[in-house]
């Protein structure tokens, strides 16, 4: 079959992780007989420059008629970039919290998966990982504090500034509900992180969760406070299989899982709306550090890619293909400097992407 996939290739690192995932994903193509055909769109920094702003609404339009977009990291180094000269509202994130919003992107899929063969570069004691662990945070991508009213008011010579943080139960609901779905084909356990015990968004979270969790009696539920699960990721990772959060919350769990995996260059993400659709990055950011080094680890993008062949296109043997490949290549010792560890080849960006297509024939 022939799938339209829309290609962002992002800031920064964006570029050099995405060719690499575009490399596995032709593989794939080549091996299991499907053609995969490329729209390029401009988002972030790489669209301000060519059009003055992050997103327009010609690339809304054209990401539409693609059936999936696999997108690299975008922003910049806020200290040196002339992006940040800019108003919020035109800087490079403003187009990532449009593109989300205006495609509908509500249900962030961030799979926490400490390989095996990771376990050397995971900060946490041995004993805490082995075996290796493999949760799944499902982070609400389109309400809460990243789309609530904001603005800033000058009072008597006092700056205040507000962020305000609403969500509705149809919005809570609804994620609830893709979180239960995915718990009843993983381990039937959904741990729902809020901050009840101060906010009201966070009750009525609460409450619309219990109500879902009533249709699936299969499937275990459990509230757990938000500052709590940030220290219970790092005391016992292996007692969670649906972490179920909001925008915010899972923006900050996500990072903090990616580390007890190895690396932010290891997490993957499947954004997802209604249908079929979705939006597939890498959790971290454009890296501007390593930038244009060829050292940066592509794993996430790739994982990414292989999400999208799940997810958007019902090929699932080709995405098993994919992160199989992922773990014979780390099986073998192959490392980017992120994840390396003594007795391991470290290889650049490029070598690994080559490395993943071998091992997929
Ligand atoms: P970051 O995730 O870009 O970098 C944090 C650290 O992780 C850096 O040391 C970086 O070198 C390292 N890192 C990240 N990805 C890596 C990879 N694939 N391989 C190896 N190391 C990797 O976070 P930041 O520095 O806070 O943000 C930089 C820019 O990225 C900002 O403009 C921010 O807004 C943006 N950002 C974008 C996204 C996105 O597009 N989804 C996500 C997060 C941050
Ligand atoms: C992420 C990023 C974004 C977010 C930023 C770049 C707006 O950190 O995808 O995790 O906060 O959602
Ligand atoms: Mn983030």
């Amino acid at each position: 079959m022939n799938f339209k996939v829309g290609v962002i290739r992002g800031d920064g690192i964006g570029p050099e992780i995405v060719e690499e995932a575009v490399k596995v994903l032709n593989k794939a193509g080549e091996a299991f007989g499907h053609t995969f055909s490329y729209e390029e769109l401009l988002l972030g920094g790489a669209s301000i420059d060519a059009h003055g702003i992050p997103l327009t609404e010609e690339t809304v339009a054209r990401a539409r008629e693609c059936d999936a977009i696999l997108m690299g990291s975008i922003g910049g180094d806020a200290k040196t970039s002339p992006w940040y000269q800019l108003e919020p509202s035109k800087r490079p994130e403003a187009g990532l919290l449009k593109i989300r919003k205006e495609l509908n992107l509500f249900a962030n899929l961030r799979p926490a998966v400490l390989y095996e063969e990771l376990e050397g570069a995971c900060p946490l004691k041995p004993e805490l990982t082995q075996g290796g662990f493999d949760f799944m945070i499902m982070r609400e991508l389109t309400g809460g504090l990243y789309f609530g009213e904001r603005k800033t008011v000058e009072e008597n010579g006092v700056l205040t500034a507000y962020d305000s943080l609403t969500y509705n139960e149809k919005e809570i609901r609804r994620i609830a509900v893709r979180a239960f779905d995915i718990a009843r084909k993983r381990r039937k356990k959904v741990t729902s992180v809020d901050k009840a015990n101060v906010l009201d968004s966070s009750r009525l979270w609460r409450k619309v969760v219990e109500e879902v969790a009533k249709e699936y009696p299969d499937v275990e539920m459990e509230h757990m406070l938000v500052d709590n699960c940030a220290m219970q990721i790092v005391k016992n990772p292996k007692q969670f299989d649906v972490v179920l959060t909001e925008n915010m919350f899972g923006d900050i769990l996500s990072d903090e899982a990616s580390m007890v995996t190895g690396s932010i260059g290891m997490l993957a993400s499947a954004s997802l709306n209604d249908t079929k659709f979705g939006l597939y990055e890498p959790s971290g950011g454009s890296a501007p550090d390593i930038a244009g080094k060829g050292i940066a680890n592509p794993i996430a993008t790739i994982l990414s890619a292989a999400m999208m062949l799940r997810f958007s296109f019902d090929l699932d043997k080709e995405a098993d293909a994919i992160e199989n490949a992922v773990a014979k290549v780390l099986k073998e010792g192959y490392r980017t400097i992120d994840i390396m560890s003594e007795g391991c080849t470290q290889i650049g960006t490029k070598e690994m992407g080559d490395k993943i297509c071998e091992r997929m024939q």
